[in-house]
């Protein structure tokens, strides 16, 4: 990622765009995925796009490219992006507005859309000589600041190998007040849990987001067995029930049994309450928003503080109060960096918190942490502290703490979690 360009400042006026390369790299379950390069005159930007196993009917689509891996510039949307983007001098917003709209014109997908929208990020910050999450932060307007980590414990659902009946995550949430403390947490109860689960060879088999696969230990023995190991260190738990993908005609498959809403809601309750889970992400369907404003006063009652994944969508338009007290922000839900933050202020101008999110196929693209940092999110999850295309996260999250740290910025690790 190009950082060296010093000209100008945040403030800095568009660069005319005189390149746009788009190319097919690997995500990290091996499957293809974009990445671009969007050169402002020497300086280059580089964004991807990562991929979801389980992606919301709600947000933007993909367009899926199987097996397009290398140089797509002469590809119908390598040759389309360049024809259209290049020459334009359009700062951030007006790229992304055009984006859209050959999204939605030429379906060139959000895969395309965020990768170009990312790069340009990318080399415009380097232009104005601004750090990734400082540029973001001048455009959303907002106070850059440390999340608190969601680390992926167990993975279940569409992300298990079993059927889709379980939660898709549980997650330890450190809660020592700093993120090299935090993080530190989360590598000991992780280490603790893998060697709870290690086969005859050591080896404790992981998802594509690197949480741990419980086998046939069931939801009561992983609850426990995290309750046990995080007993000495300062940690909460979250959930992500992901509850789109275990919907039924009549309610959710849950544990092997059909259970309606109301229903539902009551053993979630009951979790929350027997395990001080604080954090519940997509408890119902998005479709089901009787059950979610009712879940809510009763959550919060609870301790726990209910988040909107596949309900918004990352879409400013679909962030609506009485529903969640968070938006959870996933770029390639949205597909560009402007409608990602125009969810993030859609969010703070009700008073909801945010939490920044990877997908379950990422690359070796940080941005999101930058992004965490720049609307100063209250979460950001980045998967298990396992496997190169998570641990790029934790990295790039240690380095960010240590900038922002030493400019005296806002970086004390929010407590505010806790309802
Ligand atoms: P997904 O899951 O990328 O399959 O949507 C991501 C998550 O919520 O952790
Ligand atoms: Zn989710």
């Amino acid at each position: 990622m190009t950082q060296g360009g010093k000209r100008g400042h945040g403030g800095a006026a568009p660069m005319p765009i005189t390149d746009v390369a788009l190319r097919g790299i690997l995500d990290s379950r091996g499957h293809p995925t974009l990445e671009a390069d969007v050169w402002l005159g020497e300086v280059r930007g580089r964004g991807s796009c990562p991929v979801a196993i389980a992606p919301g009917r709600l947000e933007r689509r993909r367009r899926l490219r199987t097996g397009a891996l290398g140089p797509l510039r002469d590809s119908e949307t390598g040759r389309l992006l360049r024809d259209e983007l290049a020459g334009l001098k359009p700062g951030q917003e007006e790229l992304d507005a055009r984006l859209r709209e050959l999204d939605d014109r030429h379906g060139v997908g959000a895969d395309a859309t965020l990768a170009v929208s990312l790069a340009h990020a990318r080399a415009a910050a380097a232009v104005a000589g601004r750090p990734l999450h400082a540029w973001l932060a001048d455009r959303a307007g907002s106070t850059p600041g440390l999340p608190r980590l969601l680390v992926n414990a167990f993975s279940g659902g569409i992300h298990g190998t079993a059927a889709p009946d379980s939660f898709q995550q549980i997650m330890i949430i450190p809660e020592s007040g700093s993120v090299l403390d935090d993080v530190r947490i989360a590598l000991d109860v992780y280490a603790a849990l893998e060697r709870t689960m290690a086969d005859g060879s050591g080896a404790a088999p992981i998802s594509a987001s690197s949480g741990l696969l419980p086998g046939g230990r069931d939801l009561a023995w992983q609850l426990r067995t995290l309750d046990r190991t995080r007993a000495a260190a300062p940690a909460a738990l979250g959930v992500d029930v992901a509850a789109e993908h275990l919907r039924t005609e009549r309610g959710y498959r849950f544990q092997g049994r059909e259970h309606g809403p109301a229903e539902f809601a009551a053993l979630l309750l009951e979790l929350v309450r027997a395990h001080g889970i604080q954090y519940v992400e997509d408890p119902f369907d998005p479709a089901d928003t009787g059950a979610w404003e009712a879940f809510l006063p009763a959550a919060r009652q609870a301790g726990a503080a209910v988040v909107g994944d596949d309900l918004f969508a990352s879409d400013a338009g679909r962030v609506r109060p009485g529903l969640a007290d968070a938006v959870l922000l996933k770029p390639s839900q949205a597909g560009t960096v402007t409608a990602t933050l125009a969810a993030a202020r859609a969010a703070r101008d009700l008073g909801l918190r945010l939490a920044v999110s990877h997908r379950s196929g990422e690359t070796e693209d940080t941005a999101m942490c930058d992004l965490a940092v720049a609307v100063g999110a209250e979460w950001i999850k980045i998967g298990g502290p396992r496997r190169g295309d998570r641990i790029a996260k934790y990295n790039q999250l240690i380095r960010l703490t240590e900038t922002l740290t030493s400019e005296g910025a806002a970086c004390r690790v929010p407590s505010s979690s806790k309802i």
